[in-house]
């Protein structure tokens, strides 16, 4: 797909360039335009630049154009240097603890990173912002990468949309919720022009396999049990990750100041769908004398496990004309074989985190 990008945007900021969804805006950004890309990073334990490294290596001229600035958003002097450095004409504000397992063992890095470090950056930008000349101050936007969590659980019917009220219920979805509320404050009280997405679960190559795609693939890969929490039946609509970032982008570049747009992938499954058609393609593309569907088991359901969700992506249809381009299970079959010829990768970053697919996230 092309990418309608403004000449005028020649430095952009992406926090949290070096995690799945950061990662995949880099490699858009440094193949389809001339802009500089400063990718800021805390370089946490699932942030890796091997894709962008890839991306680099293919084409030597984009070298310059890929800036990593290693820099903690909790680290408010560091943050504000960092904003010079890279002198943005666009922000993209990806940077966030997104685990939400991981939130329920250890909220107080979620409160620190996602809402300390948004408010950090909010800063940082502001003062950037009132400096700039009138034409580039026009052009400025500071666009903030949310969640669908934040609307809370779904029952059987319904979907969020941008006018669903906030309702957060893990540490994870309330601190994205607060970072929502802190990007929209700056916008009303400041005047900062932002604009704010809302997507629901990615998924594709790269992604840190402590998420459910991935994880499942690598559990049955390894003949390990495949865990599925609770019954199995709760809900989530998947959007193959480059989709999103399409999204974004043209929201970032085209959204209305001000405003939000949920972005989703008209891909509802269970949970026990997912994790079965992942276990079919395994058996197609990588047979085992058993079915790997017999990896499947029960496990205790997450606390305060979200039942549902689903997103009404009608606003950035109609506003901006995007669609996802992959349907579920076209875009799962390309992940599964992905990772089947990535797990080299998989390998390094489990060393290198420190994880092993162990289950985290339960009450002791
Ligand atoms: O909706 C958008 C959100 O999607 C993002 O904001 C989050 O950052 C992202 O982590 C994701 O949240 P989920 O909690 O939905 O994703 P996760 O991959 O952890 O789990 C997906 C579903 O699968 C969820 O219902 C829990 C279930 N699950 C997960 C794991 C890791 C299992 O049944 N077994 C598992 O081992």
């Amino acid at each position: 797909m092309t990418l309608l990008f403004p000449e005028s945007i020649q430095n952009v900021l992406v926090t949290g360039g070096a995690g799945f969804i950061g990662g995949a805006v880099i490699r858009r950004l440094l193949t389809n335009t001339t802009a500089t890309i400063f990718n800021l990073d805390k370089m946490g334990y699932s942030s890796d630049l091997t894709s962008i490294e890839k991306t680099v290596e293919s084409n030597p001229n984009l070298i310059s154009h890929h800036r990593l600035l290693n820099v903690d958003l909790c680290n408010e002097d560091a943050t504000a240097q960092a904003i010079k450095q890279s002198n943005p004409d666009l922000v993209l504000h990806l940077a966030a603890e997104t685990h939400v397992d991981r939130s329920i063992d250890g909220p107080h890095e979620f409160l620190k990173s996602n809402i300390t470090g948004t408010y950090n950056l909010l800063q940082a930008v502001r003062s950037h912002w009132d400096q700039l000349p009138e034409e580039r101050q026009k052009q400025f936007r500071f666009h903030h990468v949310s969640t669908d969590e934040v609307f809370g659980s779904l029952g059987l019917n319904g979907q969020f949309s941008e006018a669903t009220p906030y309702a957060p219920r893990s540490p994870y979805s309330a601190s994205k919720a607060a970072s929502d509320h802190l990007v929209k404050a700056w916008h009303h009280t400041y005047g900062l022009p932002i604009v704010l997405t809302n997507c629901s679960n990615n998924y594709g190559p790269w992604q840190f396999p402590e998420k459910l795609i991935p994880l499942v693939i690598l559990k049955a890969l390894t003949k390990e049990p495949i865990p599925l929490y609770g019954d199995g039946s709760n809900i989530r609509d998947w959007l193959f990750v480059e989709d999103h970032v399409e999204g974004l982008l043209l929201a970032a570049t085209n959204g209305e100041v001000g405003q939000s747009y949920c972005i989703g992938g008209s891909g509802e499954r269970t949970n026990r769908q997912v994790v079965n058609t992942i276990c079919d393609l395994l058996d197609k593309l990588h047979p085992s004398t058993n079915s790997y569907s017999r990896l499947i088991k029960q496990v205790a359901d997450r606390p305060g496990h979200d039942r549902r969700y689903a997103i009404n992506p009608k606003r950035i249809n109609t506003e901006l004309g995007w669609y996802p381009c992959h349907k579920f299970e076209v875009g799962l079959e390309k992940t599964v074989r992905w990772y089947l010829k990535n797990l080299n990768w998989c390998e390094k970053l489990s060393v290198k985190s420190c994880y092993k697919g162990e289950r985290i996230g339960l009450i002791k």
